[in-house]
């Protein structure tokens, strides 16, 4: 890869990738989230950017640098994030990462005033979020859709079976139940499956691992969807 991308394996495309956490709120002053540093997706759009593509990220909170020469778009909870991921896609996308860890439901209410203790039990009913990569891939100008899956169990059989369900054309997944690897912390090693393939990164760096997923993302690209 050279130093500005002009010639790198994503050069003139445009990508698409989202990253952390997102934050569901209770009341004014709490909210359901989970411990995405957003790590391998600045990365990734770091890597995504050295091989010549144009990048916006669509980031929930989190506490690392944006890395130059990329544009974020920041987000809170998940309704956002779809709606700021759809709106990237919509201003022209070859390429989308959701690296994001989306909350899968939110309170079906926010309180509007901060909600006192009573009782010794309390129930907060929730509410199923809207998925932004699944949407993403239902698109009909659908760009190359890729995603993550973290799993504790049945790791190949689970990323497979979402990729199918949700059209994906490549999937990185993760197994979380490995100490130290993975889910906010530093190394990662990650296995990826394609329709018709499946190959194993790391255990190495976020940045190698992001810069070897861009690699496969470019080899792939120009390859036909089933
Ligand atoms: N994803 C998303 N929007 C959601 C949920 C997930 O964009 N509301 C994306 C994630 O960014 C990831 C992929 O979908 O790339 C898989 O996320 P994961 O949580 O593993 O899958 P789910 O479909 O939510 O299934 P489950 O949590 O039940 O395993
Ligand atoms: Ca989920």
């Amino acid at each position: 890869i050279n130093s500005d991308g002009r010639d790198g394996p994503l050069a003139g495309k445009r990508v698409v990738i989202t990253a952390g956490p997102t934050r569901e709120p209770i009341d004014p002053v709490r909210y359901i989230s989970n411990h995405s540093s957003g790590r391998m997706g600045y990365a990734l759009a770091a890597a995504a950017r050295d091989a010549g593509a144009a990048v916006v990220l669509v980031s929930g909170p989190v506490t690392i640098p944006v890395p130059p020469g990329i544009q974020v778009r920041n987000v809170v909870t998940a309704e956002d994030m779809l709606r700021e991921s759809s709106a990237a896609v919509d201003e022209g996308c070859d390429v989308f990462i959701a690296s994001a860890a989306v909350a899968d439901y939110r309170p079906e209410t926010c309180a509007g005033d901060k909600i006192k203790k009573s009782s010794d039990q309390m129930v907060l009913p929730l509410v199923r979020n809207p998925d932004t990569l699944a949407t993403i891939a239902a698109r009909t100008d659908a760009p190359f859709a890729v995603g993550f899956a973290a799993e504790t169990t049945d790791v190949a059989r689970y990323a497979r079976d979402k990729m199918q369900r949700k059209k994906l054309r490549m999937i990185v997944a993760n197994d979380v139940s490995v100490p130290g690897l993975g889910f906010n912390s530093e190394n990662n090693a990650v296995t990826v499956f394609w329709p018709e393939g499946q190959t194993s990164i790391g255990p190495e760096s976020k940045q190698q691992i992001a810069d070897r997923l861009v690699a496969l993302i470019g080899e792939h690209l120009d390859r036909a969807a089933d």
